[in-house]
């Protein structure tokens, strides 16, 4: 099985070879089948019209699975999950295919008001019971489940922390600064210990139209919030900056939802700051704070950790819901010490943005920190990464570990050691060891465990594994670990750069197949693998995002018909491929 190394093979399967890019199928080892648990418009409510990719209707999509799943999360033991073959999965609909989703549209400048509607209806948060026949079926989704929700553009959010209220996130709806509707672009996530659900807003900016709106701190240029393009502010005046300037700093935030109560107002957590979340990750401190970790996907950008100010407490989910609301926000600066020991690694600090609620950086206070984090981090001389993707502790060994997914834009005068490569279209991971084990730490050491690319090209490296018996591998995005510790990679842009279909690997970080990289799954043409959920050696969860996305691809020309359900179109999907038993 999975996580016994030195047994002979540490995977359990065999790895497969690469799936050539316009590959439209699922592939999985030898041995495995997969179905899907749930799709983007399957119904959630007891009177949820079934999809119908032709009569689409906003209402029916507020009621409907979101689009283009990424983080995915999945949880036993809530109340209503009575037995084995009960669940609850929660997943992020990051965006839309606007082009993939309606006849006729080739851009989001096609799109009816009444489309847009349904584009707005289809971002979000989607949170389903799930349930199994037995223990070797698949999951599927349970219409009408107790605590099914959909969060989407129009939902309420509470804003909490230092920055709520603040004059900058008051707008003409909500001019108490503490209210935000909808939640954009939310790409990773983590669970919290106390089962709560936390999602990062990330291109936010996509969905602002900036044009002609002032920009005297460079602020907006910072974000990329530009012309935007999504024609958003033709259906939400909120989405025109000129007409409402604070609605854009009011997402860019981590979120927090907590899945087992539909009722619930989820949150925008200002305390972590405001970049391109990809997602936060945490894990307990060793006197039992807090730390959460993020990734701030742009190129040259940057890798924060925040420290809550109190403390967890184990079944105390009133005080733990507010943990994430006060604490300290660092950002990192890793120092190589070298190339000649043959490693990519050396040490590293967290240098204080802000700590006891007060502000560390010169000339920015407590606010302007939280929400023009970029800004305020660059004054302060962090290491700039090849895209921050996924930062998450590794919960058997105690590291971190980060996915820089790729920067083409690094230049030889660029690199340093934590950032090696000029041209980075591969990407890299990082391993950080926080001093003394402690998520707590301000210092830490780091080391690049994966160099990506084709093992034959010599810039590569598999932790110290013989490159000869490695897969290919491009674009790490997503992690995550089994529960001995392996780690998980899924990609994104390996289309783009190796001409193969995106896919989920596995990697050891221990043993005698310590770096053995191989592959486990590939997902079709166009499509991203992401969420991984590593459930048990033979049993994983992937969301299959944005299936079909080809340039010049459309419904009347499509290319991927995933998940196959006969309906002719590309559906994103949450899939669940599992070992098949018996004959
Ligand atoms: Fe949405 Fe950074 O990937
Ligand atoms: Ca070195
Ligand atoms: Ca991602
Ligand atoms: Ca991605």
């Amino acid at each position: 099985t999975p996580g016994s190394p030195g047994t002979g093979s540490a995977l359990g399967f065999t790895g497969i070879a690469p799936t050539p890019a316009t590959t439209d199928a699922v592939v999985v080892p030898e041995g495995f089948a997969w179905a899907p648990v749930i799709s983007w418009g399957d119904p959630l409510f007891a009177d949820t019209p079934a999809f119908d990719f032709d009569h689409q209707t906003p209402a029916a999509q507020r009621e409907q699975a979101g689009y283009n799943a990424d983080y995915v999360q999945f949880s036993q033991g809530g109340a209503g999950d009575n037995g084995a073959h009960r669940g609850l999965l929660s997943f992020n609909n990051e965006y839309t295919n606007d082009e993939l989703m309606f006849r006729g549209v080739r851009s989001s400048a096609d799109l009816s008001d009444e489309q847009l509607e349904i584009v707005l209806a289809a971002h979000g948060i989607t949170i389903t019971e799930v349930a199994r026949r037995d223990a070797s079926s698949p999951w599927r989704w349970v219409q009408g489940g107790r605590r099914n929700r959909r969060i989407h553009t129009d939902t309420p959010f509470a804003v909490d922390g230092p920055a709520a209220g603040s004059p900058h996130l008051r707008t003409s709806a909500d001019p108490t600064g503490t209210r935000v509707l909808g939640t954009l672009n939310n790409c990773a996530g983590g669970e919290t210990p106390w089962g709560t659900y936390l999602s990062g807003e990330e291109n936010f900016n996509q969905y602002f139209r900036a044009t002609g709106a002032p920009d005297p701190e460079g602020r907006l240029r910072r974000y990329g919030i530009t012309s935007g393009g999504r024609g958003w502010e033709r259906v939400r005046d909120r989405f025109s900056v000129v007409d409402e300037p604070n609605e854009v700093n009011r997402f860019g935030w981590i979120v927090e939802v907590d899945p087992e109560d539909p009722t619930s107002t989820p949150v925008k957590h200002t305390a972590l700051g405001r970049f391109k979340h990809e997602g936060a990750t945490v894990a307990l401190t060793a006197d039992g704070r807090v730390a959460a970790y993020m990734g701030d996907d742009e190129r040259f950008d940057y890798l924060y950790k925040f420290v809550s100010a109190n403390t967890y407490r184990e079944g105390d989910r009133a005080h733990n819901l507010t943990l994430l609301s006060e604490g300290d926000l660092y950002v990192a600066k890793l120092n190589g010490d070298g190339a000649a020991d043959g490693e990519y690694d050396g040490g590293g600090e967290w240098i204080p943005l802000v700590v006891d609620g007060v502000s560390q950086v010169p000339g920015y206070t407590v606010e302007e920190v939280l929400i023009w984090t970029r800004l305020a981090a660059d004054k302060v001389g962090p290491t700039k990464m090849d895209r921050p993707e996924d930062v998450q502790p590794n919960p058997v060994n105690g590291r971190i570990y980060a996915a820089m997914t790729n920067n083409t834009a690094r230049t030889p005068a660029q690199i340093d050691e934590a950032n090696p490569r000029a041209a980075n279209k591969h990407g890299h991971v990082t391993e950080l060891t926080e001093t003394g084990g402690d998520h707590g730490a301000l210092t830490f050491t780091w080391r690049i465990v994966l160099v990506a690319g084709v093992p034959s090209d010599p810039q590569t490296y598999f932790n110290g594994y013989d490159k000869s018996e490695v897969s290919p591998i491009s674009c790490p995005d997503n992690i995550a670990f089994d529960q001995a510790g392996n780690l998980w990679i899924s990609t994104d842009g390996m289309p783009g750069t190796l001409n193969h279909c995106d896919a989920l690997y596995i990697m050891p970080l221990e043993g005698v197949e310590k770096g053995r990289l191989q592959q486990f799954l590939s997902v079709p043409v166009g499509a991203e693998t992401c969420g991984p959920v590593i459930l048990g050696p033979d049993s994983v969860l992937v969301a299959v995002q944005h299936p079909g996305e080809v340039s010049g691809a459309s419904p009347e020309n499509v290319v991927s018909q995933f998940p196959y359900r006969g309906d002719g179109q590309p559906r994103p999907s949450v899939i669940h491929a599992y070992r098949r038993h018996g004959r």
